[in-house]
């Protein structure tokens, strides 16, 4: 067998470059985990002149992707181009071509990940994106393989570094949305077009591709209820300090007796919870299975190295298969669709912000109408807003199905004691008393 393993790579980028910067500094140990060398033959760019933070022989550099995708000594293809339908195009030519594929592309994997496994899979290829969740955190190989025989019962994440540098800078600077989502901006934590962060769009791509692993399960993005950050205010936060919480981004997906509740919203997390310590750009994956119980996956979710060290984990993983021959044997089969659970069935505590009339009674009537239905109170705060003859009310109720607590709020629009619903959040974890 040859004892060096040609490697392609899409794209010299951010990671692209943390890539080619550790296959080159660990030259030796790659060749003792793998027993062949890696040898880096094409990497596909946009601009060949363009000034890059690694040396690298411009002859390697090329800006014909077939160029890469069609040389016959490659056999591993990292993809880091980014974007969707071109990158997919690439992987698809590429598994055609009999070349196995590494990516750290979550877009991509989130929307067609089961689609091209299967061509993955009819090639005799690998198709491995360990970096496509969580960076630098191995949450894939955590669930494929330390976790695998374990049933997985619950997954919580905060997935995103972007949404959780500002919240953190939100409460613990108590700067306002707009100001927080600048400073990363400025600090490279948030993109000029941040929509995907901020929305949670990026953190249900990352969900599904984990729900696909944890509970063999195909999730389409329309079916996870998704809120981002970019409506929460100061207010909020500081009143969950007060109640013993912090607001985080959370991608939740949960088994309820064979069905899949899956979601991504901000989350006031009991500050005695493992995720409630994760700050700043830091990711963390909570993992609640049926026989290990609680675990926590923890690290850098982005940046050069942390990614390449996640991308270089798969590349490792394709040159033992070579050598051992099992390339495209480890996919796992094709997961089932499994239901949604309905809403009747999606228990949680919940955080209410409400403004009331400020009068006598006021209380009371609000809260009689949470007694009929069925939903009691863990804490309250309420407070006199003098200047409006109002007076703001804080709830966290116990737990209640999502479809009660919702038809709570329905009731409390038509009383006539409302002046507003302000807010309303789910709330994970217990706080001490
Ligand atoms: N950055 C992170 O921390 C991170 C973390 C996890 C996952 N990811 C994922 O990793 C992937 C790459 O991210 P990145 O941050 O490295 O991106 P990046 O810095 O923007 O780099 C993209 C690279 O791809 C090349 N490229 C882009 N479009 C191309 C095209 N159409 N044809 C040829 N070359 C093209 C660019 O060439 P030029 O250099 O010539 O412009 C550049 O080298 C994305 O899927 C991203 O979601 C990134």
């Amino acid at each position: 067998m040859s004892e060096t393993i040609g490697v392609g790579i899409l794209g010299l980028g951010v990671v692209g470059s943390g890539v080619i910067k550790m296959i080159m500094e660990n030259k030796e140990s790659l060749y003792q985990k793998t027993g062949n060398h890696l040898s880096i033959e094409r990497i596909l760019v946009q601009d060949k002149a363009k000034e890059r933070d690694i040396e690298i022989d411009s002859e390697v550099l090329t800006t014909d992707a077939n160029d890469v995708l069609n040389h016959a000594d490659i056999d591993i293809i990292i993809e880091v181009i980014g974007g969707v339908e071109e990158a997919k195009l690439h992987i698809q030519q590429a598994l055609r071509n009999k070349k196995h594929v590494v990516t750290a592309n979550k877009d991509l994997i989130a929307l067609y990940g089961p689609e091209l496994h299967q061509l993955a899979k009819q090639n005799g290829c690998d198709l491995l994106y360990e970096a496509s969740v969580g960076g630098g955190i191995p949450i894939i190989r955590g669930l494929n393989d330390g976790l695998a025989a374990d049933e997985i019962k619950e997954i919580m994440g905060i997935i995103n570094g972007t949404t959780n540098y500002i919240l953190t800078k939100m409460e613990e600077s108590a700067v306002p949305f707009k100001e927080a989502l600048a400073d990363a901006q400025e600090l490279g934590f948030a993109e000029a077009d941040p929509t995907a962060d901020i929305e949670g769009l990026d953190a249900a791509r990352k969900m599904s591709i984990l729900s696909r692993i944890a509970f063999s399960t195909n999730v389409k993005l329309s079916d996870i209820e998704t809120n981002g950050i970019n409506n929460l205010s100061l207010v909020d936060l500081e009143y969950g300090k007060q109640l013993g919480y912090t607001m985080k981004l959370i991608g939740l997906a949960k088994s309820n007796n064979g069905t899949i509740e899956i979601s991504v919203q901000p989350t006031f997390i009991a500050k005695g919870h493992p995720l409630a310590g994760v700050k700043d750009e830091y990711n963390a994956v909570y993992v609640r299975g049926k026989s290990v119980g609680e675990t926590m996956f923890y690290g850098p979710g982005a940046g050069s190295l942390p990614t390449a060290t996640a991308i270089m984990s798969d590349v490792i993983e394709v040159a033992k298969n070579i050598q051992l021959g099992v390339n495209g044997k480890t996919i796992i089969e094709g997961p089932s669709k499994k239901g949604m659970t309905p809403p009747n069935e999606q228990y949680s505590q919940f955080f209410l912000r409400l403004h009331v009339k400020d009068e006598v009674g006021s209380f009371a009537h609000i809260s009689q109408l949470f007694q009929d239905m069925d939903i009691s109170f863990k804490r309250i705060l309420q407070t006199p807003m003098k200047k409006q003859q109002s007076a703001e009310i804080i709830l966290v109720t116990h737990h209640t199905s999502l479809e009660n607590f919702m038809n709570a709020i329905s009731k409390l629009q038509d009383m006539d004691v409302l002046r507003s619903i302000e807010s309303y959040y789910r709330v994970e974890g217990e706080v001490e008393e």
